[in-house]
């Protein structure tokens, strides 16, 4: 469960990267009305299927590291802060970033301009990266704080 934990751990960046050029792509198409490219449609991609990898890793930890098993004794997890979020707040927060990117990137195709599909773009997937930076567990958020680079 370890290496699977680094995984998660530094999987962490390529979804944050790609969640960030997405956004960035959102911004500068929208307010500089600029058609959608291919770049824009790479980057949505991208973030997308870094979500479902990180997903999957985190769901292994969720069920095989003992996260799940503590949801028996509910009353009491939910006092304290630590186990409050990797067992809840955590997976639910992710979770709902991970449907916005889903629902997003359908969205942006359906779209019928570049205006529109810039929009919807900044609008699903600004969403999720902002729901995603809050939620991972920083080291500077005190009861949470999981390292930046984790090696072993
Ligand atoms: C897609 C965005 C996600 C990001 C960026 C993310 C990021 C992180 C980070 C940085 C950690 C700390 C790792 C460490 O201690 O070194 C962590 C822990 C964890 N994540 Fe995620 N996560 C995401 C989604 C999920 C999802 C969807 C689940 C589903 C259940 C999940 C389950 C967990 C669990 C259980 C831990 C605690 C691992 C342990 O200590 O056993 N994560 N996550």
């Amino acid at each position: 469960m370890q290496a699977i934990l680094v995984i998660h751990n530094l999987l962490r960046w390529a979804v944050v990267l790609f969640g960030v050029w997405t956004l960035i792509n959102g911004l500068t198409g929208y307010f500089g009305k600029r058609s959608f490219t291919a770049n824009d449609n790479r980057s949505n991609l991208f973030f997308m299927i870094s979500c479902d990898i990180q997903l999957l890793v985190g769901l292994i930890l969720y069920f095989n590291n003992g996260w799940f098993a503590r949801l028996k004794d509910l009353g009491n997890n939910m006092k304290d802060p630590y186990t409050r979020f990797f067992t809840m707040e955590h997976l639910t927060m992710m979770l709902v970033a991970w449907v916005l990117v889903h629902v997003g990137r359908a969205t942006v195709k359906k779209a019928g301009t570049d205006v529109a599909k810039h929009k919807k773009m900044l609008i699903f997937f600004g969403l999720a990266i902002i729901l995603i930076l809050a939620s991972i567990p920083w080291p500077f958020r005190e009861a949470i704080a999981r390292p930046l680079f984790r090696t072993s």
